[in-house]
């Protein structure tokens, strides 16, 4: 299972380095066989993080794509490299709502292929799209002109209405979407929104769920941690 954890703008360098010690501790011990961690935290929180091991890593919520240049404001691929980032969020609906189009989206992916990245790319609708039953239309729409067969893609599936709410996508929508992108790709195919320590097991469960998005659950470190162990139970 992949365990990923998108941050979003919480933690400061200093309490990342709390989280980080005691997360790097528990995994070290933790029975990994096929799992990973890959955590995504504010970019002021890569410096000074121990966050080293076996199937652990760090990625970037976000990135311009340029190596470097006159982009104000922007974080590009130099800046990343120096903390050996390789694996970036791409798409998410929290940045789509920021003015991301889905060309610029492409355009991301796009840079981040080229740089050899691990892509976790979001796809998801909103509420309106979802009760008028055109999802699928609608994630296709957002994966057109992206190279499904990038041996680096992650595709998350996160629908819009379930992210932050507490309320998780029922699993019998979870598993027609992973398997309507099944039949697209080959990538690992995630779910988020929502996901918490009581409804993890359930997830996993689901044909084709090679792991999770996890964002308000991850925040806390013990709770990132129960949700991990609950996975197996
Ligand atoms: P959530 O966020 O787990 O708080 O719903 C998920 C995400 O935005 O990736």
């Amino acid at each position: 299972m992949i365990f990923a954890a998108n941050f979003k703008s919480n933690h400061s360098r200093a309490s990342f380095k709390e989280y980080a010690g005691i997360l790097g501790d528990f995994w070290s011990e933790f029975d990994k066989k096929d799992d990973e961690i890959i955590i995504f935290p504010p970019f002021s929180a890569f410096c000074g993080c121990a966050l080293n091991g076996k199937n652990i890593s760090l990625g970037a919520q976000n990135f311009y794509p340029a190596d470097n240049g006159a982009f104000t404001g922007e974080i590009c691929a130099d800046m990343l490299s120096e903390f050996g980032i390789n694996s970036v969020l791409v798409g998410h609906s929290e940045r789509r709502a920021l003015g991301e189009d889905d060309e610029f989206v492409r355009a991301k992916f796009e840079f981040a292929k080229a740089k050899l990245w691990r892509v976790v790319l979001c796809v998801g609708e909103d509420d309106i799209v979802h009760m008028n039953g055109n999802t699928c239309e609608f994630l296709e729409s957002q994966l057109e002109g992206i190279d499904l067969a990038y041996e680096k893609l992650i595709i998350a599936y996160e629908p819009i209405w379930a992210i932050g709410t507490g309320k998780s996508a029922k699993p019998e929508i979870i598993a027609e979407i992973l398997e309507f992108l099944s039949l697209k790709t080959k990538a690992p195919l995630l779910y988020g929104g929502s996901v918490n320590a009581s409804n993890i097991a359930m997830i996993t469960q689901i044909p084709h769920c090679t792991g999770v998005l996890v964002g308000s659950a991850s925040w806390q470190v013990q709770s990132f941690i129960e949700l991990i162990k609950a996975s197996k139970a």
